[in-house]
């Protein structure tokens, strides 16, 4: 199968009621974690990239790797996604091959974030690639959370939509990035996702999205780390959020846990060990069955064979007459 567009994955995901994993990258033993949970649980993959994954990889090395994937995964939907990009590495990831780029202008102005993301959005559907954009700033909707927040405004989305021609939508709905979410169990903005999705036509994504599980935390500090008490994003709401209309949910926090985690026990409890091989597989481990868990989790577990995939070449044409 060759690698498909996020529009396509979307489309699939927003018909079928289910929510897409997409899961952050850096080397080759989180690709491998990915694919096997995803060859195990029979589930599209989304992999993404930041833009700090492309630097300390130095691009041409993670391009190769994700072709391994490909190559080695023939039977499986893979979109290869670049996870909060400018202008510039959007084009960058174009061209190493990628088939969706997010261009995160949530930090501009309204006007400037549809400059950009218009600008992203005629060069990538040009080459039949998908665009993802955002709109609001992530953070918590409660005193006690943590991090800035402005919330997506509804009617600001219908308009942002309309005008950019964007395929998803990143919206701000109370969730933040990283480990320190929230000081206790969050809320999340329900009535957001559901107007948002009432006035735009787009698949959502759900950004922050890690839930943080506490046995990892748990297990990282008593081998040694120093991890402060702290909630991510319980599995129930993400759930909830699906059945409302969040297609793609991010994670990347929850698998640098369960690498973490893994690689301080057997520090930890042998220490004689120095072959990387002996921590690295088990990191690769943990990583596959909490990215597997996650696929079950979202119901995307089980969807791979739904697919007839389109190519590139099939999007540029349907963006071409659709004048997008
Ligand atoms: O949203 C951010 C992702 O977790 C990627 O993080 O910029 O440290 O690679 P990074
Ligand atoms: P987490 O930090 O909650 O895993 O979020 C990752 C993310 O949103 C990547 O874009
Ligand atoms: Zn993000």
């Amino acid at each position: 199968m060759p690698l498909v567009p996020l529009a396509q994955v979307l489309e699939e995901a927003s018909k079928g009621g289910y929510g897409v994993g997409a899961f952050n990258v850096n080397n080759m033993e989180q690709i491998q974690a990915i694919f096997k949970a995803a060859q195990e649980n029979r589930s599209p993959v989304i992999i993404q990239a930041s833009r700090g994954a492309l630097k300390y990889t130095n691009l041409t090395y993670l391009k190769h790797l994700i072709n391994a994937a490909a190559e080695e995964n023939p039977n499986l939907p893979i979109v290869v996604h670049l996870d909060h990009g400018t202008v510039e590495a959007a084009k960058t990831a174009i061209s190493l091959g990628f088939t969706s780029v997010m261009i995160d202008g949530s930090h501009l102005p309204f006007e400037d974030n549809i400059r950009v993301t218009r600008e992203v959005v005629e060069y990538a559907h040009a080459h039949g690639v998908s665009v993802e954009a955002e709109l609001g700033t992530l953070g918590g909707i409660e005193e006690d959370i943590q991090g800035e927040v402005q919330l997506t405004d509804p009617a600001q989305a219908e308009e942002f939509v309309e005008r950019t021609g964007c395929d998803a939508l990143a919206v701000a709905i109370g969730t933040s990035h990283g480990a320190y979410k929230f000081k206790s169990k969050p809320k999340l903005a329900w009535d957001l996702i559901t107007e948002i999705r009432r006035r735009t036509n787009v698949p959502l994504v759900m950004h922050g999205a890690s839930s943080v599980p506490q046995d990892l935390v748990a297990t990282i500090n008593r081998y040694g780390g120093r991890l402060e008490d702290t909630f991510g994003v319980p599995i129930e709401s993400i759930q909830a959020a699906i059945r409302l209309g969040i297609s793609k949910i991010n994670v990347d926090t929850d698998i640098r846990l369960a690498a973490t985690a893994a690689v301080r026990r057997v520090f930890a409890e042998e220490p004689e060990k120095f072959d990387p091989r002996e921590y690295m597989g088990p990191a690769r481990e943990a990583m596959a069955e909490i990215v597997g868990l996650r696929m079950q989790q979202f119901g995307c577990a089980g969807h791979a064979q739904d697919y007839t995939p389109k190519t590139l070449e099939d999007y540029r044409r349907f963006y071409a007459e659709q004048g997008r």
